[in-house]
């Protein structure tokens, strides 16, 4: 391991650096590692961190516990709704936008490892990485509609990249759960492993990508990513935030949202 002084501490993420693989955890086993506008900010200077350490290839995007992700912070609604002024609402609505874009933008290869739950803004957090590897019971669900709001933080282009306009319609719009089989026959899995064989699988995948020269390893990344960028861009997501709002704006969305938490209370 690198030199713990050289790591910056981060409250609900963890980093760490082993050689030319660096590991980033989501931390909040307890919220089955929901993201808090904390969470999402310390993902921002990680990727950022990471894209400044020369040695590092290859990054593993994990979350501690039993799932890898749920999604948005239901609880952190707040910080898009009620008083704030306009630009507030803005800014924290595209947070989540960002946070993705950081993740696409890192220098190093990132390699997504889920593992049971992977909903909402956790599919757009595997959507950024690089490479995606999922144990088989891994379970999957994009419930923004049903939460009232749509499906923002560049998430669609990026699953139209991955799995086409008609599957990505169909999974936002019916807002139904898919497993892993499901996700690799479509596109957005590379690999699918049994629950043990997760961490050896990414491992071996994490460092046979980092035998590889950097200078291929980087430009490989950039060129497939600009390639991307050329058939569903994510320039225009910044109105996502916009779009966002809108739903806050909206008495239909708000009556679906209002019924979607009160199920979970
Ligand atoms: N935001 C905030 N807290 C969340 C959360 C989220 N998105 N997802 C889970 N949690 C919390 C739960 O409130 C619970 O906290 P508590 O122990 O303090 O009550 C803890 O994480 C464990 O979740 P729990 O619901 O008890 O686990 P489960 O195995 O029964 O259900 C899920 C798992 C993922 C099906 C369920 O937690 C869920 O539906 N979460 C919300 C998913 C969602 O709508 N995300 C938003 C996407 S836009």
């Amino acid at each position: 391991m690198s030199d713990a002084a050289e790591v910056p501490g981060f409250s609900s993420i963890e980093v760490s650096v082993d050689g030319a693989i660096g590991e980033l955890v989501l931390n909040r086993p307890d919220k089955l590692n929901a993201l808090s506008g904390e969470l999402m900010n310390e993902l921002i200077s990680a990727s950022e961190w990471f894209s400044e350490r020369a040695e590092v290839k290859v990054v593993v995007v994990g979350g501690a516990g039993r799932s890898f992700c749920a999604g948005a912070d239901l609880t952190a609604f707040a910080g898009i709704d009620g008083e704030a002024g306009e630009e507030a609402r803005l800014h924290a609505a595209d947070l989540g936008r960002r946070m993705a874009e950081a993740l696409t933008g890192t220098r190093p290869m990132t390699i997504a490892r889920i593992q049971g739950h992977c909903i909402g803004g956790g599919l757009v957090i595997a959507s950024a990485c690089d490479l995606r590897v999922a144990a088989d019971d891994a379970s999957f669900s994009i419930p923004e509609v049903d939460l009232g709001i749509p499906l923002a933080w560049g998430g669609i282009p990026r699953l139209v990249r991955e799995i086409g306009p008609a599957a990505t319609k169909e999974l936002v719009l019916t807002c139904r759960r898919f497993g892993a089989g499901e996700a690799k026959e479509l596109g957005f899995l590379n690999r699918v492993v049994s629950t043990e064989r997760l961490g050896s699988e990414v491992d071996e995948l994490a460092a046979k990508l980092a035998g590889q020269p950097a200078y291929s390893l980087e430009l490989t990344k950039r060129h497939v990513n600009e390639v991307a960028e050329e058939s569903g861009s994510t320039a225009n997501s910044i109105e996502d935030a916009r779009f966002l709002i809108g739903a806050l704006e909206d008495p239909e969305s708000l009556a679906k949202m209002s019924s979607y938490l009160s199920g979970r209370g």
